[in-house]
């Protein structure tokens, strides 16, 4: 059976869109056939992260309009050819953006996808409610500062009131994507811990991710981290949360503070 995913957050510049190629980079290694989608209509990130801003010819809203087919726009990953891209347009007016558009693509697409992952665009305006619309799954993305988490609460209130599970009174299955998190500043106080984002938002943890320049580097090279770096302690944290997706039981590592541990030892030591 497919599953729709939906990669939000409400807060920008998170880590929603380089999470959204991780994970379906992930999934797709494992053999699952797994479409990535681009909400952001306008600002067009995906293809980019996926190094594919080359190849794109037609995008979502051509094939909400049916000036393309659903087989003509998507983009089929080189690297891992059970992975494809739907990316989104540039230029076009939002409104082209239809809720019966969207309904449309997302029918077409559970029937050829195992895992169907849509990349929100920020905010909590029309195209965040249209990537979620459809959703089996939300990924809550948060960085661990109050701004973030404030605004991730307020998704998390979007997703119980604007879904169609929601108006079905179906249970929307909701998980946390902590990214960029620095342990180091967490310990000195100067981020939210693990634990204070968990409390106040009170869904289950999907996975940890540790700000890495790793990241950075595979995003400007055009690969997911998860292909372009996968033994970096990022990657792992986006495969394990692809695994944890498929069902599997994985036990959630939280980044340390490898240097405080040091510390830690040493001052025991010396005492
Ligand atoms: N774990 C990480 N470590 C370091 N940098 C990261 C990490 N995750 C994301 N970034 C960087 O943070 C920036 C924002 O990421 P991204 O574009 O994925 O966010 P977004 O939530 O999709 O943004 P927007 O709301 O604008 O769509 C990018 O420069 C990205 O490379
Ligand atoms: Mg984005």
């Amino acid at each position: 059976m497919s599953k729709v995913l939906v990669v939000t957050s409400g807060k920008g510049g998170v880590g929603k869109t380089t999470s959204t190629a991780a994970l379906g980079a992930a999934l797709a290694k494992t053999g699952k056939n797994v479409a990535i989608v681009d909400f952001d209509v306008g600002l067009r990130n995906l293809d980019l992260v996926m190094g594919a801003e080359r190849r794109v010819v037609f995008d979502l809203i051509n094939v909400i309009n049916g000036d393309a087919k659903l087989s003509q726009a998507l983009i089929r990953d080189k690297r891992v050819d059970t992975l494809h891209l739907l990316p989104a347009s540039q230029t076009r007016d939002k409104d082209a953006l239809t809720e019966e558009g969207v309904a449309g693509v997302i029918t077409e697409m559970r029937e050829r996808f195992d895992y169907i992952l849509c990349d929100s665009p920020a905010g909590i305006e029309r195209g965040a409610t249209l990537a979620m619309r459809h959703a089996d799954v939300a990924i809550v993305t948060t960085n661990p500062e109050v701004s973030s988490v404030r605004d991730s609460d307020r998704i998390i209130g979007l997703l119980d009131s604007k879904t169609l599970k929601a108006e079905n009174d179906e249970r929307m299955e909701k998980y946390l994507l902590l990214t960029r998190y620095d342990p180091a500043r967490a310990e000195r106080g100067e981020m939210l811990k693990v634990d204070d984002v968990l409390e106040i938002l009170s869904i289950p943890l999907l996975a940890v991710v540790p700000e890495s320049q790793e990241v950075l580097k595979a995003s400007n090279l055009g690969m997911p981290v998860t292909l372009g770096s996968p033994a970096s302690q990022p990657a792992k944290a986006y495969s394990d949360a692809a695994r944890r997706l498929m069902g599997e039981e994985v036990e959630i590592a939280i980044p340390t503070d490898r240097r405080s541990l040091f510390g830690k030892f040493f001052a025991r030591k010396a005492a």
